[in-house]
């Protein structure tokens, strides 16, 4: 039941005039893996029925063993079209989708049916290293071979783990790093560089494999090659694997690390007062953000580079500071004061002041909803950038609306870090100010939707920081702004 895989170079005529649809990533990389035939036998996009009986049995409706829905929500069906072409984000046609059926899904249709290649997917990282599972299999050969699908760097105790594991079993070892979600190269990264601790003959093997359900490693790592899967506490849990596999799951043995004689081993060879456990995810972030070396007996030096270009020291990270408030609380005063300061300790800051953003980047939009909300997306836009280049970026808009904010949150904090201090100088104290005498326009109608008065503002409900200028002077809240920066080590403390 495996899918064909053989690409056509030139769409025929009559496929140029179907209607095509532009695939998150998500639903791309569910694409891959079944073109691919990564998912076999699933050879398209589950219907209800199929979707339904997988949730409720782990089985396709016609009883085939299978533990994840794999299914397709698209904008819109183009009005019940019965093929539709499947396109990567830069309108490149890469599969043909005979629909099957369409059904409403949460934010648009549900369709499905089977899909077949017209152009190999090209987006994605490390396609160097990407191997259909037909060119796995075929560089494995016959032999045992042990799996294991990597969502997280491994470290030594991981690594110590699959070398005991391979060795006992005589088998080579496929390592399947997961290449989806929001930090897509990590992964990968990190296991390249922990080579040397791998078992020679090794094949590492980038897939854009999104669910996280240890039965489906367990199909995909069959599809790849695999005879045994090496299951691991990261992945899942005996009980979850307890059914039908399509090969032998291999639960991982406890590992810790023996400080007396400084080698990872078996927990049970191990005195309980010489175990040493893993350093958790948490504490590795702190060492990560203090700039501090991640130990060597945790970890290899050359992952644990990996891990520093990922996640640099907060001194070196970008940043960006949002302050969002009335108009006339302050804000554009504090930007500018807080600008200077991080200035002389040496890091590069961009400033995207409101009023100045509405000069050029913004220029010609509204105090509209929609408007007001394209404004912050772009000071968003920016600021994510500049933060991605390690800068300092700090935007000073009203930006009264707290789902907006949320957005330019997860957008810069894909890039490094968000700060959100709310100067939260009361309406009263911004109208009796007036410094530009907006506010006396506002309350006669002369200026419309006008903050505070016309118009909302969501006071924030996670702010990092809440500064008032009624009750502190510009000097106070600057300092109060900078301290939580040189705390938190993204600037260097004066001496
Ligand atoms: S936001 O809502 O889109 O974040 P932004 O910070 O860019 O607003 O612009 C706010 C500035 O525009 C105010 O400081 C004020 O000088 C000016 N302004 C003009 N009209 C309005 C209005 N209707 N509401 C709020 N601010 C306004």
């Amino acid at each position: 039941m495996s899918v064909t895989t053989q690409a056509t170079s030139e769409l025929p005529g009559e496929l140029r005039e179907l209607p095509g649809r532009a695939l998150a990533p998500e639903a791309l990389a569910d694409l891959e893996m079944l073109l691919g035939g990564a998912f076999r036998p699933l050879i398209g996009f589950l219907g209800a029925a199929d979707a339904a009986t997988v949730a409720a049995a782990g089985r396709l409706a016609d009883g085939t063993p299978w533990p994840v829905p794999i299914t397709l929500e698209l904008p819109d069906d183009a009005d019940g079209a019965p093929r539709l072409v499947l396109n990567d984000p830069e309108g490149v046609p890469l599969a043909l989708l005979t629909v099957t059926e369409s059904r409403p899904g949460t934010h648009g249709r549900l369709v499905a049916g089977p899909v077949r290649t017209l152009k190999p997917p090209a987006h994605g990282p490390f396609r160097r290293l990407r191997r259909t599972p037909a060119e796995a299999r075929a560089e494995l050969g016959d032999g045992p071979v042990l799996a294991l699908v990597a969502r997280r760097p491994l470290h030594r105790r991981a690594l110590g783990r699959l070398r005991h594991v391979a060795e006992r079993l005589d088998a080579r070892v496929l390592v399947l790093t997961v290449v989806a979600g929001a930090r897509p190269e990590l992964t990968t990264r990190a296991v390249l560089a922990a080579r040397p601790e791998l078992p020679p003959g090794t094949l590492v093997v980038p897939v854009p494999l999104r669910h996280a359900d240890p039965v489906l490693d367990a199909y995909v790592a069959a599809a790849y090659g695999a005879t045994h899967l090496l299951l691991t506490e990261e992945s899942g849990t005996p009980e979850q694997v307890a059914g039908e596999t399509p090969l032998k799951v291999v639960p991982a043995p406890a590992w810790v690390y023996d400080t007396a004689v400084e080698v990872w081993r078996p927990a049970d060879r191990v005195e309980h007062d010489h175990a040493r456990e893993e350093l958790p995810e948490e504490r590795v972030a702190e060492l990560l953000d203090a700039g501090q070396e991640l130990p060597d007996w945790f970890t290899p030096p050359a992952v644990a580079r990996e891990l520093r270009a990922d996640r640099p020291p907060r001194s070196e990270r970008g940043l960006t500071v949002f302050f969002t408030g009335l108009s006339g609380s302050g804000k554009s005063t504090l930007a500018r004061g807080l600008a200077e300061a991080i200035t002389d300790a040496g890091r590069t800051v961009t400033l995207l002041d409101g009023d100045v953003v509405r000069s050029l980047l913004s220029a010609g939009l509204t105090f509209s909803r929609a408007d007001r909300d394209l404004n912050i997306r772009r000071i968003g836009y920016v600021a994510a950038e500049i933060t991605r280049h390690g800068g300092v970026a700090i935007c000073a808009p009203i930006a009264p609306y707290a789902a907006t904010r949320d957005e330019v949150r997860a957008m810069v904090a894909a890039a490094g870090d968000f700060v959100l201090v709310h100067v939260a100088t009361p309406l009263e104290v911004c109208e009796r100010r007036d410094r530009k005498g907006l506010y006396a326009k506002a309350r006669v109608g002369q200026i419309p939707d006008f903050t505070g008065i016309s118009s909302p503002y969501e006071v924030p409900a996670d702010a990092d920081l809440v500064v008032d200028t009624s009750e502190l002077t510009a000097e106070e809240a600057v300092a109060r702004v900078l301290e939580r920066l040189t705390e938190g080590g993204w600037v260097p403390a004066r001496d």
